[in-house]
């Protein structure tokens, strides 16, 4: 957080979205650890519903760790804020309700250096609760890539969700919580989920239009 002339903080939003194992965790873990060394006031929430490695650490998948305050919705994040923080940080954002952006937006307007991470898309490749948002009112935005599990490519930027070491239907619930137990990294090309309708087809419409004959003239 910076002072203006005016001695008033100037508060910012920084997004960190991208799949699994994309590095969003370390990387707010290495935001957070550099304000710490500036001797910076940092808090940091994580959703209370992500308890893989710890209920109340952020932990990388990599076993890097910084001590977090676990809550369960976005009302709880604004009321458990800390007036006095320089950061705030969030983790698994993906979780939080859509007033996670009010909240995010009032403390940057605040003044406090807002941090937010999540998964920008869930395991069917559509966004992922809050995040859209979030990240569209950002004021700087970081989008990260894993190793494809399949290809090798770095440029991973869906998670996989297998079951039974099959990729798991659309219809199959949106949270679950997990690893790699039964999340992977995939690029577009491998990244596969049954059932899912095609987004974008707007060839069919035009195809029709072309068949349809035309009542005039
Ligand atoms: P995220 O929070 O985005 O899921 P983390 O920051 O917790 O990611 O973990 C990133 C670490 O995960 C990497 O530094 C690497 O050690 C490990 N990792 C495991 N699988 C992959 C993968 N497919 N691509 C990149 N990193 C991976
Ligand atoms: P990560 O991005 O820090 O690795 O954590 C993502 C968490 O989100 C992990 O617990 C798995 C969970 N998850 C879902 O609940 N639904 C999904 O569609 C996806 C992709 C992940
Ligand atoms: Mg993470």
């Amino acid at each position: 957080m910076r002072d203006s002339p005016g001695n008033e903080r100037i508060g910012s939003l920084e997004l960190i979205a991208g799949c699994m194992y994309s590095g969003k965790s370390e990387e707010l873990i290495r935001r957070l650890r550099r304000a710490l060394i500036g001797r910076q006031r940092v808090q940091v929430f994580k959703a209370a519903i992500d308890d893989r490695y710890s209920a109340v650490d952020v932990v990388s998948h990599d076993g890097q760790r910084l001590s977090a305050l676990p809550v369960r919705n976005a009302d709880e994040a604004w009321h458990r804020s800390d007036g006095g923080a320089d950061v705030i940080a969030v983790d698994e954002a993906q979780f939080f309700d859509a007033a996670l952006v009010d909240v995010c937006e009032e403390l940057a307007h605040r003044g406090h250096r807002v941090i937010a991470a999540g998964l920008d898309l869930d395991f069917r490749g559509e966004p992922f609760g809050p995040m859209p948002m979030l990240m569209a009112r950002a004021d700087s935005l970081t989008k990260l890539t894993a190793v494809c599990a399949v290809c090798g490519a770095p440029t991973a930027t869906r998670t996989q969700r297998l079951v039974g070491g099959l990729p798991a239907s659309y219809s199959a619930p949106l949270i679950a919580v997990g690893a790699t137990d039964m999340y992977e990294a995939r690029c577009r090309a491998h990244h596969e989920v049954p059932g899912r309708p095609r987004p974008h087809a707007p060839w069919q419409a035009m195809m029709q239009a072309a068949a349809t004959p035309s009542t005039t003239g």
